[in-house]
């Protein structure tokens, strides 16, 4: 099988392009044919060693799959060969034509989506789903600002808060990346390369706004901050900029604002029966066509250092998968 191996930490280029023998199924695993491994921002930050947590070196890269089931250990009846199927796997494992699983953490592909869809919508969406719902409590009508709204969270943010009544405002630096919210449900954009992302937010939104979503940090974050109306809480859903804001608690006082952290990845390991719940809910909301997620953009998984260079230099509109 092919594999992308991550021997040191250091530029993304240094990642090599292997083959591995098949490793023999063990009971209660299944062997997936990995047609598409979905790319996350996260994935460029842990080959170069930038990540809070570091995996044991050497490691393949890569957290999402889907595909095909191409074998099942003997005591396993929950998937047949040639189911269709997806997983997460982790913080590594993924970027490889060829995942072995146990059966429980391999989930049969909704009818409704391609496999591009299938690998790349978990981590956006119970991101947006966390934050939005659990963390948020946000209710139908209120006002939603979403920052990095062309990029994985982002987008998944907008189609999360549209399909709860929020009426969404999407903010991105290219004409593409609005396009592509617009498309997601968001109902009005603010260009965040050339607009006063705060005066322009308070305009769309008749005073301010209930709800900031903030996965790129930086300067942006304190105008989101300055956007809220009263009682308006800013969610901290990552540093894309590579930036990590020291917010005015000034600017928190006045309109009694709040700063609600969002760490869906820590909450999964303190919370697995409820993330377990969370997942099945969302999951379900993909299959009814309720929710969107955006079909990839597909890289040859040997052009991997490419796929991980313009999603860590912000060229990615929505998401990319790499394809064995
Ligand atoms: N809290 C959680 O549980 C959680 C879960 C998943 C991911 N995250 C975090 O959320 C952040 C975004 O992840 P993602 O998958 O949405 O990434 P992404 O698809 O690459 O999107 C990130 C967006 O951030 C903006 N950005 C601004 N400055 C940037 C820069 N210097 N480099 C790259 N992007 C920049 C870009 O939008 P514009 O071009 O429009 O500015 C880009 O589209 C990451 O920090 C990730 O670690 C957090």
């Amino acid at each position: 099988m092919q594999v992308v191996s991550c021997n040191s930490f250091g530029p993304i280029d240094q990642l090599v392009f292997e083959e591995h023998a098949s490793v023999p199924l063990s009971a209660g695993q299944v062997r997936i044919a990995v047609s598409a491994c979905g790319v996350n921002f996260v994935d460029g930050l842990i080959v170069q060693g930038l990540y809070q947590l570091k995996p044991v070196l050497p490691f393949v890269p890569g957290g999402e799959i889907a595909g095909v089931v191409s074998e099942v250990a003997s005591d396993v009846t929950s998937h047949a060969v040639g189911d269709r199927v997806f997983a997460t796997t982790g913080l590594s494992g993924g970027f490889a034509s060829e995942v072995v699983l146990p059966a429980f953490r391999v989930l049969h592909t909704p009818d409704a989506i391609t496999d591009g869809q299938a690998a790349t919508f978990v981590q956006s969406y119970c991101t947006a789903w966390f934050a939005l719902r659990l963390r948020a409590r946000a209710q139908a009508g209120e006002r939603l600002l979403v920052l990095g709204a062309g990029g994985g969270v982002g987008l998944a943010a907008v189609d999360v808060g549209r399909s709860m009544g929020l009426r969404v405002i999407a903010a991105a630096s290219s004409e593409s990346k609005r396009e592509l919210a617009l498309a997601n449900g968001a109902e009005a954009v603010i260009d965040t390369s050339s607009e006063d992302v705060k005066a322009r937010a308070k305009e769309l939104s008749g005073g301010g706004v209930h709800h900031v979503y903030d996965p790129v940090g930086g300067a942006l974050a304190e105008a989101g901050l300055r956007s809220l109306r009263d009682d308006g809480q800013l969610l901290v859903i990552g540093f894309a900029s590579g930036e990590i804001p020291k917010l005015p608690a000034n600017q928190v006082l006045l309109r009694n604002r709040r700063v609600t952290g969002v760490d869906w990845g820590g909450w999964t390991i303190t919370h697995a029966a409820e993330n377990a719940s969370m997942l099945a809910e969302v999951i379900a909301a993909v299959g009814r066509g309720e929710l969107h997620p955006v079909q990839p953009r597909s890289y040859p998984l040997a052009d991997v250092a490419e796929a991980l260079t313009d999603q860590v230099e912000r060229r990615v509109v929505g998401k990319t998968v790499l394809v064995p």
